[in-house]
């Protein structure tokens, strides 16, 4: 008894060098929600594909859910599954099936604000990075990369929008004063970006016209009485979306791009594909009382779900030891994006400020991690200052190391290679390699040690000639796990300004300790 009970005590360690590709992929997922707060009834049809030449069963990961029926090929056989834990296991044969479930759930008592949930009388969803889990059986991976099909079923007085990823392809009554929305999504994606929101919702509407000549249709949806507040939102959506072609030549891909504010939201806010689903305080500002920090910080979100739709949704993570792959990268977008909208230089400080509050004590502390962790228990905690804003400052430095053609040559080449796969930050230096020609080995430094490098300078001005020395030496503080460290490549703008005068005294120059 005691070995049984600390064995189901022990937490699962999981680890980066452990990642094994998924056994089967599910190319195509159609979902069916006949949606109720009390009881939403959700039934999955699963195009699965062995992957491999394995015999392993298929195993689809649930939390909190009891399969109502599960049917392979269109029959209930039910010597073919079992549940191992929370796990729905499924022995399939060949190598090619159609698995169905069906499942019930209660959005109203789900507290965790992951999976569906009930908010201000919306339902909505949150799925980074496992609650898809909590809403039907599925391999809950971001490799796992599915074309989705979603019909949504409600109450139309009670639910009259009916909203999710992609294109809108069919809508109209159903029986007892319900209606229905049929979406589906061409873009294959992770089951984490799989967003859903149903509710009585008044839209900002608006278009934007691509690079490429395409209109979008723009929507931000909120309770009605919120609409005046929507407008800068809207603007900042306008600004990121011909901001992210102009610097970074990346177009935006559906014809609709709509986002929904919640009340209760668990982030900021949530890059799913084609419906960003926002805390409202990142959406709404009232005109008469906001202050420029909340305009900000509202431009700022925006921008960061937005640009998501690439670095994250079209090249998204392989595992979760990845994070900071989309993370870091899109931070620093909406850093530079920020920047350019307004004053550079407070930008570049209100973004050290946070990572001096945030990160460093972090770094420093006893949950110091690396950019890239070796390993996780629970991945919700690792949504950290340290994936997040170093992240952005690593990339960050790889820009300075590169110079800006080097570097957008190799975020061209990173989001050609990788566009419709689930990458590493791994595939990401190697592009940054490739296309700009550089040899970043021990850069790679900076995605395995944990710890913030001290730089000593010292200068020393020759009596004569005019000259001045510069030292410079780094150290790298020991980490939990980590005692010793190697020295980490530290890309640093130097110029020489006179004592008296501050005058520049010769050209910037880079130098990489
Ligand atoms: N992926 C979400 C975001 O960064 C949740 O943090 O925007
Ligand atoms: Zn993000």
């Amino acid at each position: 008894m005691l070995d049984a009970a600390s064995a189901f005590s022990t937490p699962l360690v999981i680890r980066r060098e452990a990642y094994r590709v998924p056994d089967w992929l599910v190319p195509e997922i159609a979902l069916d929600f006949q949606l109720d707060p009390a009881a939403t009834r959700v039934r999955a049809r699963l195009t699965v594909r062995r992957n491999g030449g394995h015999r392993r069963p298929l195993r689809l990961d649930g939390d909190a859910l009891a399969p109502l029926a599960v049917t392979v090929d269109g029959a209930d056989l039910r010597d073919a599954w079992r549940l191992d834990g929370e796990t729905l296991v499924v022995d399939l044969a060949g190598d090619d099936h159609l698995v169905e479930t069906e499942v019930q759930i209660a959005p109203e008592t789900n507290s965790q604000l992951m999976g569906l949930y009930a908010s201000g009388g919306l339902l909505c969803t949150q799925c980074e990075a496992e609650g898809f889990r909590r809403i039907t059986f599925f391999p809950d991976r971001p490799d796992v990369l599915s074309r989705f099909t979603v019909r949504m079923e409600a109450d139309a007085a009670r639910f009259p929008v009916l909203l999710s990823n992609g294109d809108r392809m069919d809508a109209g009554e159903a029986e007892g004063g319900r209606h229905y929305a049929l979406w589906r999504d061409p873009f294959p994606k992770p089951c984490y970006l799989f967003a859903m929101v149903a509710g009585d919702l008044a839209a900002n509407r608006d278009t934007f016209t691509t690079m490429s000549g395409r209109t979008i249709d723009l929507g931000i949806w909120v309770r009605a009485a919120d609409l005046p507040k929507t407008a800068h939102a809207m603007e900042a959506l306008k600004a990121s979306m011909a901001w992210d072609e102009r610097v970074y030549g990346r177009e935006y891909d559906l014809a609709l791009f709509n986002i929904v504010a919640v009340d209760d939201f668990n982030f900021g806010a949530m890059e799913n594909k084609g419906l960003n689903i926002f805390n409202s305080r990142y959406i709404l500002a009232d005109p008469e009382t906001a202050t420029d920090a909340d305009f900000d910080a509202i431009a700022g979100v925006v921008a960061h779900e937005y640009f998501h739709n690439w670095s994250g949704n079209r090249v998204t993570c392989r595992d979760w030891f990845q994070l900071s792959l989309k993370e870091g990268f899109t931070v620093f977008r909406d850093q530079q994006f920020s920047a350019d909208q307004g004053s550079p230089a407070v930008k570049r400080i209100e973004d050290v400020r946070a990572l001096r509050a945030a990160q460093f004590p972090e770094d420093a502390g006893p949950l110091a991690h690396p950019i890239r962790p070796e390993s996780y228990i629970e991945i919700a905690n690792f949504y950290t200052a340290t994936i997040y804003n170093k992240g952005a400052e690593v990339i960050r430095m790889l820009r300075l190391i590169l110079g800006e053609e080097k570097f957008r040559a190799g975020t061209d080449l990173y989001f050609e290679r990788h566009d419709g796969e689930a990458a590493t930050c791994e595939d990401f230096i190697a592009a940054m390699e490739d296309a700009g020609g550089a040899d970043l080995t021990r850069f790679r430094r900076w995605y395995t040690q944990a710890g913030t490098p001290r730089v000593r300078a010292s200068l020393i001005a020759e009596p004569t000639g005019g000259r001045a020395r510069l030292s410079l030496s780094q150290s790298v503080p020991p980490t939990p796990g980590q005692p010793d460290k190697q020295p980490m490549p530290i890309p640093l703008r130097i110029a020489l300004l006179g004592g008296r005068t501050g005058t520049p005294l010769g050209e910037e120059r880079l130098v990489v300790l």
